[in-house]
């Protein structure tokens, strides 16, 4: 079986206000009436394709640590350990931290590493991704999975593929991993044609990720290793100790390991995936009329192209007349308008309202 360790700790703020610091967006019920956490945690349970999942390992804060229970078991999923981070300090510790948890019990445990914020409907196709993935693993290799890029986004990582897919869906060895490239530079990875999205979901032997931690960023290991060694348990929770952490740098497992491991394998993936890490991604996954309109609570568009319009409350008619290209997002206590081109700098409005008070 493999363990899923699920990332459920980030803030969102490019999806404000809907996405908000108490309540991210990873709870918020942005498609359909399931939030991208529970959509995410039923897609790694169960299984299927000769693949099957164990309880999940929840890497998240203590502000959040309520919510993610209550939002598993409202799915009716096993909520398993759940590791309370005592502050964000990006994907690279708090992944180690759950391979030296999960080691501790089975150095050979398989873990998928899943940010909970990602749109993947086809979960018959993802798990025969996985499948061929746990081949790789078994080999000693270090999986990520690769997505076919439409536009140069400068925000992902890219892999250099060793060789072209086959049509067996069979891992491939990678000849590099760029993270988060400058526009010039992804542009030109666009244009060569062989280079994929990384697609930020990671299935490794927690033994083998340990080991290119080592390798890659041995900084790290000294503070995770007793930021886990003396976690506490707290009400079914495993608290991390906050002296160790505060000393674990805070980086990227792209930067940190990915970037610089030599035994990397890329499953090609080629369903549907999407990370909705801004508007245009909600708008792009969500249904939209014959004018690529999107309308969610009581609203209503007359003449509207290419926008979005939401409204959380029931008692707010939100009403758009001849908009092009504009996103409304109307909560309780405050209203977004914005360009549809500038939904990548929703992330400043945060910074921006936060040096106001
Ligand atoms: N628990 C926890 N703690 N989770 C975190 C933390 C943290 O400190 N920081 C980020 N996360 C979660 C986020 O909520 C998200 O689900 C996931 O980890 C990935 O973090 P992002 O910050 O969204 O990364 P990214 O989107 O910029 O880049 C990664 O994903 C891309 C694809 O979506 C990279 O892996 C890229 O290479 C990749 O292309
Ligand atoms: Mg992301």
């Amino acid at each position: 079986t493999i363990t899923p360790v699920i990332l459920c700790g980030g803030s969102g703020t490019r999806l404000w206000p809907l996405s908000r610091k108490s309540y991210p967006k990873q709870f918020a019920h942005i498609l359909g009436d399931e939030s991208l956490l529970q959509a995410c945690a039923k897609r790694l349970s169960g299984g299927s394709r000769g693949v099957s999942f164990a309880a999940p390992l929840v890497l998240t804060n203590s502000d959040f640590r309520f919510m993610v229970t209550e939002q598993l078991l409202e799915c009716g999923i096993d909520p398993g350990a759940i590791l309370i981070e005592p502050e964000a300090r990006n994907t690279g510790p708090a992944i180690l931290a759950a391979a030296l948890h999960a080691a501790e019990t089975d150095p050979d445990a398989i873990l998928l590493v899943a940010p909970s914020d990602h749109v993947i409907p086809d979960h018959d196709a993802f798990h025969a991704a996985v499948a061929a993935g746990v081949k790789a693993v078994e080999a000693g290799r270090l999986v990520t999975f690769g997505i076919s890029p439409t536009y140069p986004e400068t925000g992902y990582g890219y892999l250099d593929l060793a060789a072209r897919p086959d049509d067996t869906g069979a891992a491939i060895e990678l000849n590099r991993f760029v993270e988060k490239p400058d526009a010039a530079t992804a542009a030109d990875m666009l244009k060569a044609g062989h280079y994929l999205w990384n697609g930020g979901i990671f299935l490794f032997a927690a033994r083998d990720i340990i080991a290119a931690y080592k390798a890659h960023s041995p900084n790290m290991i000294p503070a995770v290793k007793d930021a886990v060694s003396g976690a506490q348990a707290d009400l079914g929770f495993l608290r991390l100790d906050s002296g160790a952490w505060g000393r674990a740098e805070s980086i990227s497992i792209d930067f940190a390991v990915m970037e610089k491991a030599d035994n990397l394998s890329v499953v090609p993936f080629t369903g549907h995936w999407s990370d909705l890490g801004s508007w245009a991604a909600v708008l792009r996954e969500s249904t939209q009329d014959e004018n690529g309109v999107a309308t969610s609570g009581p609203t209503t568009a007359i003449d509207c192209s290419n926008s979005l319009l939401r409204s959380e409350n029931d008692g707010l008619q939100l009403v758009g007349v001849g908009l092009e290209n504009i996103m409304v997002v109307a909560m309780p206590d405050a209203v977004l308008v914005a360009d549809m081109n500038r939904t990548q700098d929703v992330g400043k409005v945060v910074k921006t309202l936060r040096d106001k008070k």
